[in-house]
């Protein structure tokens, strides 16, 4: 595995690959078992895989959730050494954003309910990074997880909307064993609050089902909402929408999602179903 932190060590390794298929995977690093499932993925995929760890400062609303985002990055290098990626790049800020850019992607659709509304700004900083890596790595393929299911639909929106020429895959959610997301923030959850985090994705089951079986939307959000709350949640949104368009939907559909964050102490939990 080459490991490469300046642009040009970055370049000079991706052009040995130039006559083969290349996948992408973005990363922040803390490493776990969910991003290896599209390492996994872009492996099947393509002749190459390349991994990034970029901390994104433009996608962070808060000063302190970026200082405190957690860096494992001895620990990163060998979970991908030990999962055969080809090339890991560790960008400076300045190969990302040189002096004086000044160019931000804003998409709009996808990416205005939900996490856009709650943390202004964020997508655009993500559609930004995203769009500067695709620019400078030119990959043909990108794996992206569904763990963040609106993240995913304003790429596949930006994608289509700039005409870029790189294929984007959704990688199934990898979970606990108790069923919460694996996040790297989860390492932030206090032991108790671990062990009540498990309740999130059971709601979501519970409710998933309930909607199948013809159960009224707005109920079984309405009794979602309330077991989390009784149960020391902090409900920023559970809601069914159309799983492109992330607009509420008020009648269950075939391309439906349940998306949820809930605050369990100081940490954010996104999950889906
Ligand atoms: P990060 O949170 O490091 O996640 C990198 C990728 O791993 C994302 O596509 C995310 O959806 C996926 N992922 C994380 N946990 C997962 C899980 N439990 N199961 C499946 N996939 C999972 O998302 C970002 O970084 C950034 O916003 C980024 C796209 C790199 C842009 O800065």
């Amino acid at each position: 595995m080459i490991v490469a932190r300046t642009l040009q060590e970055f370049l000079q390794a991706r052009a040995g690959f130039n006559d083969y298929s290349v996948a992408l995977v973005p990363t922040m690093g803390a490493l776990h078992e969910g991003h290896m499932a599209l390492v996994k993925r872009a492996k099947e995929l393509s002749h190459y895989c390349i991994v990034t760890i970029f901390v994104n400062q433009l996608q962070f609303d808060q000063q302190e959730d970026f200082t405190r985002y957690p860096k494992t990055e001895e620990q990163d290098i060998r979970l991908l050494e030990q999962h055969h990626v080809d090339l890991v790049w560790l960008p400076r800020v300045g190969d990302i954003y040189p002096k004086d850019f000044a160019t931000h992607i804003t998409v709009g659709g996808p990416s205005l309910l939900w996490e856009g509304e709650k943390r202004p700004g964020h997508f655009s900083g993500v559609a930004t990074v995203v769009y500067r890596l695709f620019s400078l790595i030119k990959p043909h393929i990108a794996c992206f997880g569904e763990k963040d299911w609106q993240q995913l639909q304003v790429i596949h929106r930006m994608v289509e909307d700039l005409n870029i020429p790189i294929s984007i895959f959704g990688v199934p959610i990898v979970r606990e064993t108790d069923g919460l997301a694996k996040s790297s923030r989860n390492r932030f959850l206090s032991q108790e609050d671990h062990q009540k985090s498990a309740l999130l994705y059971k709601v979501l089951k519970r409710s998933h089902q309930r909607l199948l079986n013809g159960e009224v939307v707005a109920e079984v959000l309405q009794d979602a909402v309330q077991q989390l709350s009784d149960n020391g949640f902090e409900v920023d949104y559970f809601n069914a929408v159309d799983g492109q368009s992330l607009c509420r939907i008020t009648e269950w559909q075939q391309n439906a999602r349940l998306i949820t964050a809930a605050k369990l102490g100081s940490v954010r939990l996104l999950d889906n179903i």
